[in-house]
C-alpha cells in the first residue's frame, strides 16, 4: 500500500505533510434501530482516525448514511403500521442526533433511500450488465403464501436436517453448526406468518464474482487489508467464489431493477454504493467539495478507507471491490475491520442491562469518557473489545481526571492568582518539553496504524512524567516565599506547556475537551505541527474543570434504565434473529386490559414510575420507564395493556410484575396504549 507508507513516513518525519486527499467511511447503520454502544466502537474509532488525519494536515472527507433498504426494515415498518419511508425517516434524525452527541463529525450523513443512490446504483448495474457480468437464472425459494412474499433464508426456521435440533435458522444450525439450504430444513415455518412455506420459482440476477478472483487475490495480498482479514479472505478463495444473488422479488423495500418489473436490487448491492451517494450529495450541496471522481475514478490517486465491523468483511473485501472494478472504478486503499463489543466480558444483553443505547448512555455519562475508553482498548485487529464497567470508571477517573486534567488544574490557579494569568517568557526545563514533543512521532505512528491503545498508554506515561515534574518542584511550597515567585511562574508555565502538548495528542480522542482547553489557554486550534512551539508570555483564561470524575452510581443507573427501556432489536438479514418469533410464541404472550389504581414516581430513578394496576380480581405492580412522558398522577384511572405472564423481574427499586405496552422510540416519545371505551380490566387482548 504505497500511499499509506508514504503518509506514514511523512508523519514520522513530522514535516512536509502534503495534504493528502482522503475519503473515510464508517459502515451505514440500519435504519430500524437506535445507535447503541456496539455501533459506537466503529463510529468513534473512525472519527478519531479522521480527526487525527486532519490534525496532521491531511484533507479528509468523512461520509456515512443510513442503510434504509431490505426485508427487515420493510417488516419492521409493517409491524409498526407505517410506511418504510416513515420508519427510516425517524431513525435518520435520531441517528444523526446520537452520533453527533458523541462528537462523531461527518462531513455528510445521507441515506441509501435517496435519488443520488438510485442514480449511481442504476448506472453501476448498467455498466456491469453491459460487460456481461450479470447472469440471469431461475431459482427455487421458500415462499410464504399467506404473507405473499419470498422468504430470505433467515425468515425460515425449522428442524435441522443434520442433527434434528428444532427451531433453527433456514441456512444454518446453531446446535451442530452445519450450513444447508432452506429447502432441506425439516418442517419449515415462515417467521413472518408462522405458516409452512412452499417452494416457488423465480428469476434472479447474479453478479459474476468469480470473474474477479485473480484481481481480488492481488488486491488482498498487496496491503489493503490487515493480516487477519487477509487470512480469512484466503479461506474464502479456497472455498471458491460463488456468483452473488443481487436481486429480490417484490414486495421489497429498495430500488426496482430497471427493465425488470417486480425485481429489486438486494440491499447489500446498494448499501456500499451509499458511500458514493453520500459523497455525491455532499458535492451537490457544497460546490467546491470533492466529487465522485476525485475518489473513485479508476486513476484517482486519492485514498479511500472503509471502517467496518468484522461481521461485514465479505461484503467489503470481495463483493464491493469486485463491483467497483466491474463498473470501471478504483478499489479501496484500505478496508479496516474491528471486533465486536462485549460488556463485562459478555455479549451485550438486554436482561443484564448491557444492551445500552447511545441515548441512555448520554442521560448519565459524558461522551468523551467513552471515546477515551474505547481508544484505550482499541488496536488495529479484529479482536473483540471489552467495556468493563468497573474498569471504565477507574480508568477515566485515574487517567483523565487524576493524571491528565490534573496537570492543568495544579498549575493554572497559581498563574491566574499570582501573575494575572500571564505565562513566563521561557521554559523552565526545555529538554523535558522537547522530550514530550519528540514522543509525538511515535504517537502519530500509532494513531495512523489504528493502534490507539498504544497511543493512549504513551500519553499517560508522559502525563505521569509531567505530574512528577510538578511534584519535584512543588509550586505550592515555593509560593510561600516571596523571593521564589518567579520560580512559581516558571514551573507552572512548564506544566501548562507539557499539558498543551499532551492535549494535542489527545485532541482526536477528546475533541470537546481540546476545544475547552484551547479556550482556557486562549490559543488557536491545536495542530500536530505547531505542538513544538511553546506557549510563552501570553495570558491564559480562568481554569474550569475540563472533565469530572465518574460516579459509579451513574453507571448503575444507566444499566438499570437499559433493563427497562428496551431498544427494539434491529432485525438483520445476515445477523441475529432474536427479534423474529413464531406465531405460537406470540400467542403465548398473555396481554390483558388493566386499570391503573395507583402510580408514584420511584425515588432515585428519574425515568421509573411504580404503577399498580388491577386486572379485575388481581393486582400487579409494574416498574415502568415512562416518567419522562407521564406525570404519575395523570395515570390513575386510565386503562392500559399489561403483559401479564412475564417472569417477575427484580430490580434495584423493587420487583416488576409485568410490562405496559407503549408506542414510541425512546425516552422522549412514549405513548401508552389503551383500549377503546367499554373494555373491562382482565380482558384478554388478541
Ligand atoms: N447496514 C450494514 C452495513 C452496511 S455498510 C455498506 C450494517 N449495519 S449495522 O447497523 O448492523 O452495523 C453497522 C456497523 O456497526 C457495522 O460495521 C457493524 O459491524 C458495527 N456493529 C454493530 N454492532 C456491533 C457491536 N456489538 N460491536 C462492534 N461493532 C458492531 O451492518
Ligand atoms: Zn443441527
Amino acid at each position: 500500500m504505497t500511499n499509506r507508507t508514504d503518509s506514514q513516513s511523512q508523519i514520522t518525519s513530522g514535516q512536509n505533510i502534503q495534504g493528502r486527499k482522503i475519503l473515510v467511511t464508517s459502515a451505514l447503520p440500519y435504519a430500524n434501530g437506535p445507535i447503541h454502544m456496539g455501533h459506537l466502537v466503529e463510529y468513534i474509532q473512525t472519527d478519531i482516525w479522521v480527526r487525527f488525519q486532519r490534525l496532521i494536515g491531511n484533507d479528509c472527507t468523512y461520509v456515512c448514511a443510513d442503510d434504509a433498504h431490505g426485508t427487515p426494515i420493510m417488516l419492521s415498518a409493517r409491524q409498526a403500521g407505517i410506511a418504510p419511508e416513515e420508519l427510516v425517516g425517524r431513525y435518520f434524525a435520531e441517528h444523526q442526533r446520537d452520533l453527533s452527541a458523541f462528537l462523531v463529525e461527518f462531513d455528510n450523513f445521507h441515506t441509501t433511500h435517496s435519488t443520488e443512490n438510485r442514480e449511481i446504483v442504476e448506472d453501476i448495474y448498467a455498466r456491469l450488465d453491459a460487460k456481461g457480468l450479470i447472469a440471469r437464472r431461475t431459482i427455487e425459494q421458500a415462499y410464504d403464501e399467506q404473507a405473499g412474499m419470498f422468504l430470505p433464508d433467515r425468515f425460515v426456521r425449522g428442524t435441522c436436517p443434520n442433527c434434528g435440533a428444532e427451531d433453527q435458522a433456514g441456512d444454518n444450525c446453531e446446535v451442530c453448526g452445519r450450513t444447508y439450504s432452506p429447502s432441506e430444513v425439516i418442517d419449515p415455518k415462515s417467521v413472518v406468518s408462522g405458516t409452512t412455506p412452499v417452494q416457488r420459482e423465480s428469476e434472479h440476477f447474479f453478479f459474476r464474482l468469480g470473474a474477479f478472483e485473480d484481481s481480488l487475490r492481488d488486491w488482498t495480498s498487496s496491503g489493503h487489508v490487515d493480516a487477519g482479514v487477509a487470512r480469512k479472505l484466503n479461506e474464502w478463495f479456497e472455498a471458491g467464489l460463488q456468483d452473488w444473488d443481487i436481486s429480490r422479488d417484490a414486495p421489497y423495500f429498495g430500488f426496482e431493477i430497471p427493465g425488470a418489473p417486480g425485481k429489486f436490487f438486494y440491499v447489500w448491492l446498494d448499501a456500499p454504493i451509499g458511500y458514493m451517494a453520500s459523497l455525491v450529495n455532499l458535492a451537490r450541496r457544497k460546490p467546491g467539495t470533492p466529487d465522485l471522481n476525485t475518489f473513485f475514478a479508476a486513476d484517482s490517486d486519492a485514498d479511500v478507507y472503509h471502517f467496518i465491523g468484522k461481521d461485514i468483511v465479505y461484503f467489503h473485501t470481495l463483493f464491493w471491490p469486485a463491483v467497483l472494478e466491474g463498473a470501471g472504478y478504483r478499489k479501496p486503499t484500505g478496508v479496516f475491520a474491528h471486533g465486536f463489543l462485549t460488556v463485562n466480558g459478555q455479549k451485550m444483553s438486554k436482561s443484564r442491562g448491557t444492551f445500552i443505547s447511545a441515548a441512555t448512555y448520554l442521560e448519565e455519562l459524558d461522551p468523551e469518557s467513552l471515546r477515551y475508553y474505547y481508544a484505550f482498548k482499541l488496536g488495529s485487529g479484529i479482536d473483540d473489545i471489552d467495556w468493563n464497567l468497573e474498569d471504565f470508571v477507574a480508568r477515566i477517573n485515574s487517567d483523565l481526571v487524576g493524571k491528565f486534567v490534573n496537570i492543568a488544574s495544579r498549575c493554572a490557579g497559581f498563574i491566574s492568582r499570582g501573575f494575572d494569568g500571564r505565562l513566563a517568557d521561557k521554559l523552565d526545563d526545555p529538554e523535558l518539553f522537547d522530550e514530550f514533543v519528540a514522543a509525538g512521532d511515535d504517537i502519530a505512528t500509532s494513531y495512523q496504524a489504528r493502534e490507539f491503545s498504544r497511543a493512549m498508554r504513551e500519553v499517560m506515561r508522559l502525563a505521569d512524567r509531567a505530574n512528577q515534574y510538578i511534584d519535584e518542584h512543588k509550586p505550592w511550597q515555593l509560593v510561600k516565599d516571596e523571593s521564589q515567585l518567579p520560580r512559581v511562574q516558571a514551573v507552572c508555565t512548564q506544566g501548562l506547556n507539557l499539558f498543551r502538548v499532551l492535549m494535542t495528542y489527545l485532541q482526536p480522542t477528546l475533541p470537546g475537551v481540546a476545544r475547552a482547553a484551547e479556550a482556557f489557554l486562549d490559543i488557536e486550534p491545536l495542530t500536530w505541527h505547531n505542538r513544538g512551539t511553546p506557549l510563552l508570555g501570553t495570558v491564559i483564561n480562568t481554569f474550569r474543570p475540563l472533565m469530572t470524575r465518574i460516579d459509579e452510581k451513574a453507571v448503575a443507573r444507566m444499566v438499570e434504565k437499559s433493563m427497562t427501556t428496551v431498544p427494539p432489536e434491529p432485525a438483520s438479514p445476515d445477523g441475529n434473529t432474536e427479534s423474529k418469533i413464531s406465531l405460537d410464541t406470540f400467542l403465548g404472550v398473555d396481554l390483558r386490559v388493566a386499570e391503573v389504581i395507583a402510580a408514584e414516581a420511584v425515588d432515585g430513578a428519574d425515568k421509573l414510575v411504580r404503577v399498580t394496576v388491577s386486572l379485575g380480581d388481581e393486582r400487579r405492580t409494574v416498574l415502568a420507564g415512562i416518567r419522562t412522558a407521564y406525570d404519575p398522577q395523570s395515570l390513575v384511572g386510565r386503562q392500559v395493556i399489561l403483559v401479564a405472564n412475564l417472569e417477575p423481574r427484580k430490580m434495584r427499586f423493587g420487583t416488576s410484575e409485568g410490562m405496559l405496552l407503549a408506542a414510541g422510540s425512546g425516552a422522549q416519545e412514549i405513548f401508552l396504549i389503551s383500549p377503546d371505551a367499554g373494555a373491562q380490566p382482565g380482558m384478554r387482548v388478541r
